[in-house]
């Protein structure tokens, strides 16, 4: 059986991807890494360890992970972030406090250790920034071997970034961090807009959710209509929210749900031109073995459906 670790920054979608890799049979999910971004690590922390509760998956431990890029020391939400993700990251949806609290070890230990102990069972999935495996590689370089598969979620391709023309909200809040994966990490599939963005999950969905009758059904609804009525709002979508998060979850456990290209990547971080997190083909390693997949494309029709069919069963 595979292990899966979930480094998210919680966040609606990321709170999609939780529920849906507990969901999932095929995996066993052994730790979840919270992370800054939608919102800041303590508060991803305290939302995950929350909505692993209302899931009834307590026995699942959460780990901290870094609290900001690894060039900084320092972190602020971003506005937008908090209008897609609402102030307190889910939707301004007020969740029971968990009993259960993080566990003293530190995330990128945890992580460490796993790849370690699990080697080719493991997939890492981060759907936030990546400082956390950026600095495990760092402390143990032998991570970008032993991790059986790398998903991630983040980047942007074929199509523009959602940040800045180039740039994805997870590169961009640490490109350093992302360049350093994408050069180092074995086995990486990229999970980026370029296939999130035709994943759309409408209300048509979260009623459906509300008609199961259960708490899970009705807080994971509120939550996910606050951030499907932030896209309509901000002009990003007129009546559907982004997979982003579980697509990457969804690829990892079934890469047949989207068409991928061997490309080895990198990371741009540079102010000056404009190309600040910017993931593209590394030239100088284009005729070196493919380690990377860039997914371009992504059956939809399957995909959305088979997520909605594990939903209602976990919630
Ligand atoms: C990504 O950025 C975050 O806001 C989302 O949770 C997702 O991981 C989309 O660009
Ligand atoms: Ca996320």
């Amino acid at each position: 059986e595979k292990k899966m670790i979930l480094d998210l920054d919680t966040g609606v979608d990321d709170a999609l991807a939780l529920a849906y890799a507990i969901g999932n049979p095929d995996v066993d999910l052994i730790g979840v890494i919270a992370s800054y971004g939608n919102t800041t690590n303590q508060i991803a922390a305290q939302n995950t360890l929350n909505l692993l509760h209302l899931l009834g998956a307590d026995d699942v431990p959460v780990f901290i992970g870094e609290g900001h890029s690894s060039t900084t020391d320092h972190f602020d939400v971003m506005p937008i972030s908090q209008q897609i993700h609402g102030k307190n990251g889910i939707g301004d949806v007020e969740l029971t406090t968990a009993k259960n609290q993080v566990s003293n070890q530190s995330g990128v230990d945890f992580l460490i250790e796993a790849a370690h102990q699990y080697q080719d069972k493991l997939i890492m999935l981060p759907t936030g920034p990546l400082t956390n495996l950026a600095k495990a590689l760092e402390i143990d370089p032998a991570v970008g071997q032993l991790i059986g598969q790398t998903t991630l979620m983040g980047g942007a391709l074929s199509v523009p970034g959602n940040v800045t023309p180039f740039s994805e909200a997870n590169i961009h809040q640490d490109p350093e961090a992302a360049d350093v994966v994408f050069r180092h990490q074995e086995n990486l599939t990229m999970v980026g807009l370029d296939v999130t963005l035709r994943t759309l999950l409408t209300k048509a969905h979260t009623a459906e959710w509300r008609e199961l009758g259960t708490v899970a059904g009705q807080k994971y609804a509120d939550i996910v209509d606050y951030y499907i009525d932030a896209y309509h709002d901000l002009g990003i979508n007129e009546n559907g929210a982004a997979l982003h998060d579980p697509l990457a979850v969804a690829v990892s456990i079934d890469p047949s749900y989207i068409t991928a290209l061997p490309l080895n990547m990198k990371v741009t971080y540079d102010n000056q031109t404009g190309d600040y997190g910017r993931t593209i083909g590394d030239t100088e390693r284009l005729l070196d073995s493919t380690t990377a997949q860039a997914a371009v494309l992504v059956d939809q029709k399957r995909f959305v459906p088979d997520f909605q069919e594990q939903m209602l069963a976990v919630l």
